[in-house]
This record gives C-alpha cells, structure tokens and sequence, in this order.
C-alpha cells in the first residue's frame, strides 16, 4: 500500500493571465488530499468506478502513471471541490504520487509536476501550471516569464512557458468565500482566449494583471497589506473586465470589502470562490455568510506533496 498527500492552493494573483505565460502567484493553503493505493482484483476509487465522471483527473493521472494491474484507490479531501481552492490539481497530484510510491520509484517534485500539469492540461483543454506545481511544491508559487532565484522547473506548452518559482511569503491566513455556483474551468479560459484575440483591450488586460502580481508579491513580502488589498481590488476589475466574473462573486466581494484590505475572485470564476485579506477574519467570515457565500480561513501550508509507502 502507498499513501500520498497534497494540499490545495489560492491563486492570489494573476489566474487568468497566467495562461497567456504572465507571472502569477499562488500559495498553497492548509486543506488536503490524500490518495492510498493498494494492488486489488478491480480498479475501484472509493465505493465507485475509475470510469466516474467525478473521477475523470484521477483516470487520467492513471493513464498516465501507472502501468501495472487493478487498483484500489481511497481518496480523502479536506478541499471542497469544484469552488477554486485546486480540489482537481491535489488530487491529481496525490495520485501520481501514490502511483510513483507503489511502483517502488523514488518520487520527485519536479516529475510529478509535469505529469500532473499534463493530466490537467488534457482534462480543460487548456491549462496553466500553476495550481498542479504549487500542490506539488507547496509553500509559494510565483510563476515568471523568465528564470530568476528560486527557479523549481521550466514548463513549455506549444509557444508558451512559464517559469516557476519558490517563493516565501509571510505566514497569512486568508478568509475565503464560495458563491456556492459551480463553474467549470475549461471554458472560462476559452471564452478569455477568445476575447483576447478579438479585443485589445482585453489583452491589456491581462498585462496588467501580470504587472499587478509582481507589484503585489512585493507588497505582500514587506507586509504592506493596504497595497496589497488594493492591487487585489484592481485585479478583481480586470478579472471581470476579461468576462469571469459574475454577480455572486461581486456579492460576496462588496460585502467583505468594508472589514478587508481587498478582494477577489481567486481562480476560473464564473463562480465559484473569491477571497479577502483581512485583519477582522470573524467580520469579514459573518458578512460572507450574510450575502449568502460559505466562508473558510484558509491559512498558507508549508508543506507540498508528501508520500509514504
Ligand atoms: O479552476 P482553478 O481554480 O484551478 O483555476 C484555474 C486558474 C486559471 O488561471 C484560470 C487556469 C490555469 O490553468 O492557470
């Protein structure tokens, strides 16, 4: 039997435009999956089938990483799923991991990084790497488009890359809100490829979303936290200028605002879930609830993928 575990993120800058290759930061926070392995007589996840729709990252992970006989697999999630907080990138991580430990291999970072932002990638059509690297590594993920300190990996896709960075950022907790409304990811990055290539406004847009995570790693590293909310107010604009916001994510946003430094959606939007920087998390918690989102504090996790076989 292999057990392996990997935690979920916030993208806390730059969701969106990363896909286009422009810097982005994301954290990975303190809710995980874990994955167990053990030979069996028939493929099973949980009481169910691999073939289980809700299952589909974990069948591609195993396509992609496993080549031996029938598993069973039990999957644990401390992270809701479907609401942006990268449900589907820990456990696609999780797997691959599991998978690597019960083939008897070392597993390392950088392997099961690629192979889960290729599970990804097929899975939405279109992907950054961004949320399977920070399950993978853990900590900070600051992507860039050239290397810089702190390189972990280069990743390339078709003409783009990225550059994916280490990155330390002062212990935070964050106070996110789900709108409750599931979106899937895949055609909100289509629908902004889409706006990109017809608007130049748009692709402005996403420029400046790539200018404001670098300005707010920087204020995040020097705990200015009124510039940080306000590049996360202005980020939040350009997000919904690009076409993925929607009216419960503003909802939930203009009520976390008046006990916050800032807001936004975190994520594929259309839904799913946004997140404020606060020094009153219980007020800021109330008044999401209030406006009919499902709050959590999330706080940043040291701790990336870890395996025991
Ligand atoms: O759907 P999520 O929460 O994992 O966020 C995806 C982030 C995007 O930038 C929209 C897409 C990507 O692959 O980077």
């Amino acid at each position: 039997m292999a057990r392996a575990s990997a935690p979920g993120k916030l993208i806390l800058f730059g969701e969106h435009a990363v896909v286009f290759g422009e810097p982005a930061l994301a954290t990975a926070i303190d809710l995980r999956t874990e994955v167990q392995a053990r030979p069996d007589k028939e493929w099973h996840v949980n009481d169910g089938s691999l073939e289980d729709a809700g299952h589909v990252y974990v069948r591609h992970a195993v396509d992609l990483a496993w080549g031996g006989g029938p598993l069973g697999l039990e999957i644990r999630s401390m992270i809701p799923v479907g609401c942006g907080l990268g449900s589907s990138a820990a456990v696609t991580v999780a797997t691959i991991g599991a998978l690597g430990a019960l083939g008897g291999k070392e597993v390392r970072e950088e392997p099961v990084a690629r192979r889960a932002f290729e599970v990804e990638h097929a899975v939405q059509g279109r992907a950054s790497p961004i949320d399977t690297s920070t399950a993978t590594h853990g900590s900070a993920v600051l992507v860039l488009k050239e290397p810089e300190e702190g390189l972990l990996w280069k990743v390339e896709k078709d003409t783009r890359r990225w550059f994916l960075h280490h990155c330390s950022l002062p212990a935070t907790g964050f106070i996110v809100g789900n709108t409750r409304i599931a979106a899937a990811t895949g055609p909100l990055v289509a629908g902004v490829r889409e706006r990109v290539e017809r608007d130049p406004r748009a692709a402005a847009a996403v420029r400046e979303i790539g200018e404001i995570t670098l300005e707010g790693l920087k204020a995040l590293q020097r705990r200015d936290l009124v510039r940080a909310g306000e590049l996360m107010d202005r980020n939040h604009e350009l997000l919904n200028d690009l076409g993925v916001g929607h009216s419960s994510l503003d909802k939930l946003v203009a009520a976390a605002r008046p006990h916050a430094y800032g807001a936004k959606l975190t994520g594929a939007g259309g839904g799913g879930s946004m997140f404020a920087l606060t020094d009153e998390p219980d007020k800021v918690r109330a008044a999401i609830e209030a406006a009919g989102g499902k709050a959590y504090l999330v706080e940043t996790e040291p701790k990336g993928l870890e395996v025991s076989a």
